[in-house]
């Protein structure tokens, strides 16, 4: 198969992980007979450096015609000064989700054995966790209408059945394939968004029989997710309640540097799920081009591309499996208490890769 995929290095440390996951995409590709199409493309403040807007033209075009896109991080403080859509965040990342619709944002929390005592929760409550976050991305109040009038400011939260309705069945779908249970996290005791979402999501519910379904309001599920993250299976959630609620759960899998995610709409004709992989941190610009940061949620996030976008399962198994044995073997960046450097990491994990049998 030819993986022909949009590449979008960014800001910061952005490009340094994106290199280790390019040897490691190489080397997959290669041990599996594929061949690798990498269209590199500028987002962010890199655009805006060169003279372009956050999201070039060119670089959108080559996303939506190839459908699927690596991303490292946009943004950093020698842009902060700019305002608006100008900024590399408000104006290339929200609009590229908007834009190729990626209303389905999910984040997984299965903290490694080897990560276990790093994480601040105790051991034996959080060993056995695995579950999801199925986020909605493109809707509610990040969305919505917001100013400022002669009182103040305001920002508008709205959902539409249909936006509530896609985003639940992509869930229970989700929970079909693993341990078929479904949290739905919302406000309906004081949100008139939440009580349509409720209600949506009960309908969608009673199509999927085996699946069982939980409702908790979001501030109860701030405690529950420290106090029995095992009893989660797929966690489905509105926008905003996702952004705070999955920040959270990275904090059980005890780094943010390992932590992959992805963003999705439906399949195109050619049947290929469109959908943008990116790991869940930031550019990191205290960190950047010294060899230090940690490219392993930038190296599952591709392996996901190639079992999200391009069903290719043994290649994200084959990578997914490399990076265990290198947090198991202590192969990795300082963060996680080892002595290699990015490319280093993106190195062994290539070479594992390789020698996979
Ligand atoms: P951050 O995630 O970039 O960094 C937070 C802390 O974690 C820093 O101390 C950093 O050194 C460390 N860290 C992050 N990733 C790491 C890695 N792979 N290896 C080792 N250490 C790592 O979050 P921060 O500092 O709040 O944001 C920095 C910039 O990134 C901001 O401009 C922000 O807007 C942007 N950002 C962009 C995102 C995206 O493009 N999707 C997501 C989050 C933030
Ligand atoms: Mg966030």
């Amino acid at each position: 198969m030819n993986i022909q995929f949009t590449y979008l290095p960014g800001d910061g440390i952005g490009p340094e992980v994106g290199a280790a996951a390019m040897a490691v995409l190489q080397a997959t590709t290669q041990r599996f007979g594929h061949t690798l199409e990498a269209e590199h493309h500028l987002v962010g403040g890199a655009a805006i450096d060169a003279g372009e807007k956050p999201l070039p033209e060119t670089s959108f075009e080559s996303c939506q015609r190839t459908g699927a896109v690596l991303l490292g991080a946009v943004g950093g403080p020698k842009w902060d000064h700019l305002k608006g859509a100008d900024r590399p965040e408000l104006g290339a990342l929200l609009p590229l989700r908007k834009r190729l619709n990626l209303y389905a944002n999910i984040r997984p929390c299965k903290p490694y054995e080897a990560l276990l005592d790093r994480a601040p929760l105790k051991r034996d409550r959080l060993e056995g966790t695995d579950f999801v976050v199925m986020r909605e991305l493109t809707g509610g109040i990040y969305f919505g209408k917001k100013g400022r009038d002669a009182e103040g400011a305001y920002d508008e939260c709205r959902y539409s059945e249909s936006e509530v309705e896609r985003i639940a069945i992509k869930a229970f779908d989700l929970a079909m394939t693993r341990r078929k249970k479904v949290t739905s996290v919302d406000k309906s005791n004081v949100l008139e968004t939440s009580r349509l979402w409720r209600e949506t999501v009960e309908r969608v519910a009673s199509r999927y029989p085996q699946v069982e379904l939980e409702h908790l309001l979001v501030d109860a599920m701030t405690m529950h997710m420290l106090t029995r993250p095992t009893a989660f299976d797929v966690v489905l959630t509105e926008n905003m309640f996702g952004d705070i609620l999955t920040d959270e759960a990275s904090v059980l899998c005890g780094s943010m540097g390992v932590i992959p995610s992805a963003s999705l709409s439906d399949a195109r004709e050619d049947q290929r799920v469109v959908g943008m992989f990116e790991p869940i941190h930031g550019s990191a610009p205290d960190i950047a081009g010294q060899g230090k940061a940690n490219p392993l949620a930038m190296i599952l996030s591709a392996a996901w591309m190639l079992r999200l976008s391009f069903g290719l399962n043994p290649e994200a198994a084959a990578i997914e499996t490399a990076v265990e044995q290198a947090l198991a073997s202590g192969d990795v960046t300082g963060d996680l208490g080892g002595t290699l450097s990015t490319d280093q990491v993106g190195s062994q994990i290539a070479d594992r890769v390789r020698r996979a049998t």
